[in-house]
């Protein structure tokens, strides 16, 4: 495994999952998919919370064709579009109601580089769905990873997919208010990818100041924040069928595939590792495979992290959500 520092194989490394119960969302496609199909080989059941009921189906088809079987754990659907936070407060509610345990959250889905676009609610899509949904399901969710963290010998994990890419955030932002967070960012060489990389640092803040604040109030919930590498989840898109032949062979000298891609996101939501010190994972950045990494300054600032939270949370009492 020439790119990784350290070697981990899911289908070796992990332990048996059987009795816990995972979400994960975006897991229909990408590294999400392949997160769900390592998680699941070792017994877990495992909520693909997205947002297409068809390309759900498709997956969970795909992932048994690919040999997830009886022996393995169970991959189950859950309804989730990020673009409306009642949505992802909605799905976690049902989730409430379907399930007695939640072993592990991983919030993964995201949109990448996309046009400006606005939501009805005034909050820019791509933070609405990468970062802000993310946070309204984790606490919705919050309850009953509470009740899980409590049970004998419960090892509670959140995991948040973020990426090396916030290391491309220049200088220090500010998140005072929705125009912070709606900022379009034009006069970045790419706005598009600018943005991107915001709500990835946006992610890292997060994961930070939910560790510190579990922490002080006495949670043993494990937050961890990951870099899955430079992953190739698009070049088997329909739009570029015509150019696969040039495209795949250069790409898969400098990418991973999506299931290598998986593997940190695997790690930090079920390894052994995690699980025998755990206080030296809370609140850490991972990088391929599992390691401890230094993100930014700004990623680790804790006053611009409650900035951000303060920032959503009137966000979210104005919406009453
Ligand atoms: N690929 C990389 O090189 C790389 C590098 C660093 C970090 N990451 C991070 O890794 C994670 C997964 O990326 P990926 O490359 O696997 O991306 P991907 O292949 O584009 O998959 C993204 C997933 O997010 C879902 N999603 C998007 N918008 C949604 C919404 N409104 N509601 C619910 N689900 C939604 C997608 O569902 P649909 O199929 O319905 O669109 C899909 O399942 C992301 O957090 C990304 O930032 C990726």
């Amino acid at each position: 495994m020439g790119f990784f520092s350290k070697s981990f194989d899911p289908i070796t490394d992990l332990p048996d999952l059987s009795g816990k119960v995972i979400l994960i969302t975006g897991g229909n496609a990408g590294i999400g998919y392949s997160t769900v199909k390592h998680l699941a080989r070792r017994g877990a059941k495992v909520y693909m919370a997205a947002r297409n009921q068809s390309k759900a189906e498709e997956a969970i088809a795909q992932l048994k064709a690919e040999g997830l079987g009886p022996g393995n754990g169970d991959v189950i659907w859950l309804e989730l579009d990020l673009k409306d936070p009642r949505n992802a407060k909605k799905a976690g509610e049902r989730f409430m109601k379907q399930e007695k345990r939640l072993d592990v959250l991983i919030h993964n889905a995201a949109v990448f580089v996309e046009n400006y676009t606005m939501t009805p609610d005034g909050v820019q899509e791509i933070v609405m769905v990468n970062v802000i949904s993310h946070i309204v399901l984790t606490r919705t969710l919050q309850p009953l990873l509470d009740q899980t963290a409590a049970e004998p010998n419960s090892d509670v994990r959140i995991v948040v997919v973020a990426s090396d890419g916030h290391r491309a955030v220049s200088g220090k932002p500010r998140f005072r208010n929705l125009d912070d967070l709606n900022n379009e960012l034009k006069s970045s060489l790419h706005p598009g990818f600018a943005r991107y990389c915001m709500t990835k640092l946006m992610n890292i803040l997060y994961t930070f100041e939910l560790q510190r604040h579990l922490t002080a109030v006495g949670s043993p919930i494990t937050v961890i924040a990951v870099h899955p590498g430079a992953v190739d989840t698009w070049s088997d898109r329909p739009s570029l069928s015509n150019f696969k032949f040039i495209i795949k062979p250069i790409v898969s000298l400098f990418l991973l595939k999506p299931d290598q891609g998986a593997y940190t996101s695997a790690f930090a939501a079920a390894s052994e590792e995690v699980a025998k010190q755990r206080e030296k994972y809370k609140g850490t950045y991972l990088t391929p495979v599992g390691k401890l990494t230094e993100p930014t300054k700004v990623a680790k600032d804790e006053g611009l992290a409650k900035e951000l939270l303060n920032t959503v949370d009137k966000f979210l009492e104005e919406k009453g959500i």
